[in-house]
């Protein structure tokens, strides 16, 4: 029987609640499939921060690089700075591990009201660049307190990053319906922008079969509002993709149910696994969170695993129970609990 091992990090807020019901929904997807998953918990979060001064351990790294993959909850939370809880956890993991592209899928489920007036079939996927870019430590600040302070902050794209990035965009494209389109201000900033354009134009000539477009970021928010039905892949840099990437779910049902996976493709290290969505404050230790975002996660780690039965199971689960519509969470304009909507996805996968 195959196994695979899987870090757990629930992390704060809702991640505590959303993650141990996606581990009940792939136990049960697990024996209906044939292979075993086990489990190792880490308790890395803004609370650990609190008792520890730190966000993981300091060779937190080492212990999650032997998994199969990480499922993470969301970190950050009122108390602890954001820039400490991505800095001290999530950043180090993605670029530890490589895990250069950050995968969100941006689909309208059927049952699920947009607050479009026509959605028409919104199905794309935003290939976020995950390692460098807008992401840098390199900056700081100057004449601190004075009339003359002054802050820089620094952007670096490598023609290594943004070539892995650009090709990992157009072979989804290629096999999908071969459109990627490019999000750039190169109008604007004229540095990095240009050599990202120079480089989407260069990787693309070795896929002539993949239709090429580039919209200025400013205009291509508008798009994604206007006409979502049109993308197929887009490929983003690392803050542009992260707008991009809620900008997205907004226009398909909300961040409950927005999926994500930082992926190491070439699969030398573990890759993570989490919703786009953060810990939620505003909601969390109520039960309400929506776990589709978690769950869906969950599908794409099956996949990322090569368990492709056991993730079509959980994506056909979700779509039955949007489209049925009785059991959501009130995100979704239900009443439903997390634990509620969990049961029902599970009975959802039992029946099949
Ligand atoms: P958020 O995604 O946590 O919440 C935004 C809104 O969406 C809130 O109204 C929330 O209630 C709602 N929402 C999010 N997930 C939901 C779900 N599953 N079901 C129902 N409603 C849901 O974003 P935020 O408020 O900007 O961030 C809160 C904290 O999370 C911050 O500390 C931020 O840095 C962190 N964060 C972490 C991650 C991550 O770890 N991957 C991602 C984004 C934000
Ligand atoms: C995300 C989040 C993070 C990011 C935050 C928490 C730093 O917004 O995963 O999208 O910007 O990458
Ligand atoms: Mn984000």
């Amino acid at each position: 029987m195959k196994k695979y091992e899987v870090a757990v990090i629930p992390g704060d807020g809702i991640g505590k609640e959303v993650v141990p019901e996606s581990i009940r929904l792939l136990n049960t997807v697990a024996v209906q499939c044939g292979f075993e998953i086990s489990y190792k918990h880490y308790d890395y979060s803004c609370e650990y921060y609190k008792n520890h001064g730190k966000m993981m351990d300091d060779d937190g790294l080492k212990k999650l690089r032997d998994s199969d993959g990480i499922f993470l909850g969301a970190v950050g939370y009122p108390g602890v700075p954001d820039h400490v809880s991505l800095w001290g956890l999530l950043v180090p993991i993605r670029r530890t591990f490589q895990q250069y592209v950050n995968l969100r899928p941006v689909k309208l489920l059927k049952g699920v009201d947009s607050p479009l007036k026509n959605p028409g079939n919104i199905d794309f996927y935003i290939v976020r660049e995950n390692n460098e870019g807008e992401y840098s430590s390199i900056g700081g600040r100057l004449n601190e307190g004075t009339e003359h302070e002054l802050v820089v902050q620094e952007s670096i794209f490598t023609k290594r990053g943004v070539d892995r990035v650009m090709k990992y965009a157009y072979e989804l494209a290629n096999k999908r319906n071969k459109k990627l389109t490019s999000a750039t201000k190169s109008n604007g900033i004229i540095h990095t922008m240009p050599y990202w354009d120079e480089r989407f134009k260069a990787i693309g000539k070795l896929y002539p079969d993949v239709v090429q477009s580039q919209f200025h970021i400013d205009i291509l928010t508008a798009h994604f509002v206007t006409r979502p039905h049109e993308f197929d892949v887009v490929v983003a840099s690392n803050l542009f993709g992260d707008i991009l990437s809620d900008l997205g779910p907004a226009v398909i049902g909300g961040m409950g149910i927005a999926p994500g996976a930082n992926l190491n493709p070439e699969k030398e290290f573990p890759s993570m696994f989490e919703p786009v969505h953060g810990s939620a404050p505003d909601i969390a230790g109520k039960n309400v969170a929506n776990p589709i975002a978690s769950v869906w996660t969950a599908a794409m780690m099956l996949t990322h695993f090569g368990e492709y039965e056991a993730a079509a199971l959980v994506e056909n689960a979700i779509e039955q129970l949007t489209a049925e519509g009785n059991v959501l969470t009130p995100d979704l304009g239900g009443n439903a609990s997390t634990v509620e909507v969990t049961d029902a996805l599970i009975q959802n996968i039992i029946t099949k």
